[in-house]
């Protein structure tokens, strides 16, 4: 069977080496070999993300920290801005576990701004704000750091989670500087690693709000996942240890690229995309706010985008169609991971060829 190179925005196209990781043979998650693997991961995450906050690695994907979000750290109130579908998830997430939640709505496209977050805030006792950085299916980028910046200013115990599950690994974040309480991010997106692990990084201030709320469950409860860090630096629950291999090589690699680097391949990726896409239809995100890892095309000249993934399969291609309500209208090219720019050039050349262009 021929394989198509996913140019989607996850998962996204793993080298075989990284791969290959996964067939090395199995050890006990509970002797020094994993420990010693684990803390090898705990610590290349700390350099790669320039941060000394508390960080994990679960085995699932990104959204169950969206759960984790709404057990440990909403108290009583949160406000969770809505900017495409997957920040509508933590919203939907925050108030299926029976917290309150106000959304931030913007219009699909359309960023969050510092001052329309705080305003929002100022509004309620809110003791949680949860943003996404990327918004994977409008292709917006939020200004997260001066987001972060403002909120902590005017309200230093709220509880900020970001989702960085498609940026963290390929654009530049510091959850330092973001002043975020949760950063968390998924294996599939910019690591480049297949899909079942999870990471985040968490504050103190996180824990300490974490003991003041029951309910927290069993597999979502950070204070026990974070205990057992403490106690013998492995997972509370069995770990999917071919992941942890793969993983551990993959940011082997990260280190040795350099998280700078990373985000400028990215950033090249994006703005050769950018203009390419320009030249003939529109991007779909507000100018100044398009994301590094996927760009969201609006089908402003009513390509039929079904049509051309088909052709692109058959050239060993795949691109993304846009998300829920946003198909045909948008398409997406996922630049993530270990792509490089003559390759997205040549993604481009190809969808040039199809359309005749
Ligand atoms: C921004 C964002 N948040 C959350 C998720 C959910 O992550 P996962 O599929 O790893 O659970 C995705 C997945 O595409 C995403 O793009």
């Amino acid at each position: 069977m021929s394989h198509k190179r996913l140019l989607i925005p996850g998962p996204t196209e793993t080298p075989a080496d990284i791969l290959q990781q996964q067939t090395r043979r199995l050890i006990g998650h509970r002797g020094a070999d994993y420990t010693e693997l684990y803390v090898g991961i705990i610590d290349k995450l700390g350099k790669y993300f320039e941060s000394q906050q508390n960080r994990t690695v679960l085995t699932a994907s990104g959204t169950i920290w969206m759960d984790i979000t709404a057990r440990n750290l909403v108290k009583k109130k949160a406000l969770a801005g809505v900017c495409g579908a997957f920040s509508k998830r933590m919203y939907q997430t925050i108030g299926d576990a029976g917290k309150e939640v106000d959304p931030l709505n913007v219009e699909w496209g359309k960023a969050h701004k510092p001052e329309d977050v705080l305003q929002a805030l100022a509004q309620d006792d809110y003791d949680t704000i949860a943003l996404v950085h990327n918004e994977t299916s409008t292709g917006v980028r939020n200004p997260i750091e001066e987001i972060g910046k403002a909120i902590k200013k005017e309200y230093p115990d709220i509880m900020f989670v970001v989702d960085a599950v498609s940026s963290a690994g390929g654009d530049y974040l510091v959850p330092e500087k973001l002043n975020s309480d949760l950063m968390f991010m998924s294996t599939q997106k910019c690591f480049a690693v297949p899909p079942g692990l999870s990471m985040a990084f968490y504050s103190d201030a996180a824990l300490e709000r974490a003991e003041t709320i029951t309910g927290r469950g069993h597999y979502t409860d950070l204070l026990a996942i974070h205990k057992y860090w403490l106690k013998k630096q492995q997972n509370p629950t069995t770990p999917n240890i071919s992941l942890m291999y793969a993983l551990s090589y993959q940011l082997d690699r990260m280190l040795a690229e350099g998280p700078q680097a990373r985000y400028e391949r990215h950033k090249s990726m994006a703005e050769y995309t950018r203009n390419w896409a320009r030249k003939k239809m529109q991007m779909f995100p507000e100018p100044g706010y398009e994301s590094v890892t996927v760009s969201t095309i609006a089908n402003t000249l009513g390509k039929n985008i079904g049509d051309l993934n088909k052709e692109l399969g058959k050239r060993d291609y795949q691109i993304a169609n846009g998300y829920g309500d946003l198909k045909e209208k948008t398409f997406r090219i996922g630049h993530m991971g270990e792509w490089t720019l003559p390759e997205i050039k040549s993604l481009l050349w190809h969808i040039d060829d199809i359309w005749g262009e």
